[in-house]
């Protein structure tokens, strides 16, 4: 139908496919889902925006966190349970802390057994490499290439299973049954632009982030929060939209390059941070929660580098929120560095071949796109809009939504990190959960009897609006929306918060919404990427919207959330989820209780702290 307007498509004539199990997103999480789902011998389709092994995932470089032991036999699932809580200011939901934290060696040794190369000891065991939050060096890696190990690793297993994948589909709209269950998905073929529907007895949405909002981000062109919006669109819940993660060091110069990550694996492995004069500034900003356990001189900070004796930690290895909202300080007190971040330096604490062995990518990432030799001269970084803890509420055994037949794993899944995820969690989260959800996914495709049916109104209805910006002209452009709704983002919904600040935002997403129903785009469907970014934006509106809604109602400051005018946490906030939903058309925020801890978690916090 290449230039026919879609309102005079015949459903009949559309294509259509139809199996136990969809899968939308094609990361990690994506991926484990899948590969589960297939091994109970379901019909399994894995669906993604763009090419197969293009995703966030690959994002995580330093290692994925799973308290094995190999290098410190103390490590165990309950220290990293309360590391995880702990970092996510203890707003996470606890059974998935638990599980995840019981889970991830598992799912580590089971990625290995199907392929992937880790890094060794001497002795021959997965080498486990010290990330910020974490008591023992826990992440196991593959030099700075571990989220693309993972990745490369799940996709040969997928592909040699047999699961169809189906490349370079965009998804516009989940599509439910008259009994209100998940029945199945539209979108279009980004190559023609011909419309597509997938039926399915179950859906998992492993869509990842949403940080192609802001304009200084870790993350590629795909994180357009369309698996948030999807959801919430379908009548799920979401919850804490507002605890978003700016990971502390993202390259800021060139311009061209802002916010391209620089990973924790530079601070893992030695490199230390330094502002415009020279002082490792890190050491003023030790918060009480962590003093008794953060080395407080540079003496002692060395020292753990060389044997991790005395258990003091350096504090360039606090957790991601501690360390970014310091940098922000450090620049705003006019202490940066030339291009606005400060230094982090590892080249004069490690020799060439170390760096170079230990931190591949980083080293010709600065030097191909810096002209920057980090083996001899220092890097300029700073905050980078990373990783959305918040996203789709889940029950923690299967990763159910709140809609019948709706699945979620993942970055665009929520709970597990609570207000701030401890680096490394990702890629452990993603293989432990996307296997629950092929699970969940499985099980509820098993239990329905009948064939999935979907209603062709709705299909039509998903079609043409995708369709209407080729029948406007003139109108906005696109990347005009794309634009201002970054630089909004970015100035009012960044790191640090005010309520007046999210106030403006809200009334800023507000215009831009109303610009986006008056979108025009020219030329044809096939790969138009002018088109493609006009159907983006619905979600990176209604995803924007609400983490500015979460920001505003959660009136303290927790983890990744900062608000100015509330500088502390509250302890009454801090006891519940801000949960979001669709009712009747209009957008809820409420909060609600967080799951009760049972006592004997309760006290395995408090033992752990002592
Ligand atoms: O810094 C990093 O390598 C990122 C890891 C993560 O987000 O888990």
């Amino acid at each position: 139908m290449a230039d026919t307007p879609t309102s005079t498509l015949d459903p009949a004539d559309i294509e259509s496919h139809s199996f136990d199990v969809v899968v939308i997103g094609a990361g990690g999480a994506g991926l484990r889902a899948a590969i589960e789902a297939k091994s109970r011998g379901l019909a399994t389709a894995l669906v993604c925006k763009s090419l197969l092994g293009k995703a966030h995932t690959v994002m995580a470089e330093g290692g994925a966190a799973a308290a094995m032991g190999n290098i410190w036999p103390e490590d165990n699932w309950k220290v990293h349970f309360r590391d995880t809580m702990r970092g996510g200011k203890m707003l996470n939901n606890w059974r998935m802390a638990e599980l995840h934290a019981k889970e991830s060696p598992d799912r580590i040794y089971e990625l290995e057994a199907w392929g992937a190369l880790f890094d060794r000891t001497k002795d021959g065991r997965i080498l486990q490499r010290d990330f910020g939050g974490h008591r023992y060096a826990r992440l196991a890696h593959v030099g700075d290439r571990t989220g693309l190990e993972l990745i490369r690793t799940l996709q040969q297993r997928a592909v040699s299973m047999g699961i169809e994948v189906f490349m370079e589909c965009k998804i516009l709209r989940l599509l439910k049954d008259s009994e209100g269950r998940v029945s199945g998905a539209v979108g279009y073929w980004r190559p023609t632009g011909e419309p597509v529907t997938f039926k399915a007895k179950a859906i998992v949405v492993a869509t990842g982030g949403v940080g192609r909002s802001w304009k200084y981000t870790t993350n590629s062109w795909e994180s357009t929060g369309d698996g948030q919006a999807l959801a919430l669109w379908a009548g799920a819940d979401l919850i804490d939209m507002e605890c978003l993660q700016f990971h502390p060091t993202g390259m800021v110069w060139p311009l061209s390059v802002r916010g391209i990550l620089v990973t924790e694996g530079v601070r893992g492995d030695g490199g230390v941070l330094r502002n415009s004069e020279g002082r490792r500034f890190m050491f003023d900003y030790i918060p009480p929660m962590f003093a008794a356990e953060t080395a407080d001189s540079e003496a002692e900070a060395d020292r753990w580098y060389e044997d991790h004796l005395n258990n003091r930690r350096p504090p360039e290895l606090l957790p991601r929120d501690e360390v970014a909202r310091s940098i922000n300080s450090e620049v705003k007190a006019g202490r940066g560095s030339p291009h606005g971040g400060v230094l982090l330096d590892i080249a004069s604490r490690r020799s060439a071949e170390y760096i170079r062995r230990r931190l591949p990518s980083m080293y010709h990432q600065f030097k191909e796109l810096a002209g920057v030799d980090i083996t001899v001269e220092p890097m300029e970084v700073g905050p980078t809009c990373h990783y959305m803890m918040g996203g789709i509420r889940v029950d923690a055994e299967t990763e159910a939504t709140t809609v019948p037949g709706l699945f979620s794993a993942g970055e665009v899944a929520a709970g597990l990190h609570g207000a701030n995820r401890l680096g490394g969690n990702s890629l452990s989260d993603l293989l432990v959960f996307g296997r629950r959800a092929g699970i969940g996914a499985s099980d509820f495709a098993e239990g329905f009897t009948g064939e999935p049916s979907v209603d062709p109104r709705d299909v039509l209805e998903a079609i043409s609006e995708a369709d209407a910006p080729f029948l406007r002209d003139p109108g906005e452009s696109p990347y005009d929306i794309q634009h201002d709704l970054q630089e909004s983002m970015q100035a009012l919904v960044g790191i640090i918060r005010t309520g007046s600040e999210l106030e403006q935002a809200l009334e800023e997403i507000g215009k831009l919404r109303e610009r986006a129903t008056k979108v025009s785009v020219q030329g044809g469907r096939g790969y138009n990427p002018g088109w493609n970014l006009a159907t983006d934006l619905p979600a990176m509106l209604t995803v924007s919207m609400a983490v500015t809604r979460g920001a505003i109602e959660r009136r303290e400051s927790r983890g990744g959330h900062t608000r100015d005018d509330f500088p502390n946490p509250d302890p009454e906030m801090g006891k519940v989820n801000f949960v979001q939903r669709l009712v009747d058309g209009e957008h809820l925020v409420v909060p609600e209780p967080l799951p009760e801890m049972p006592d004997e978690l309760k006290a395995l916090l408090e033992e752990e702290a002592h």
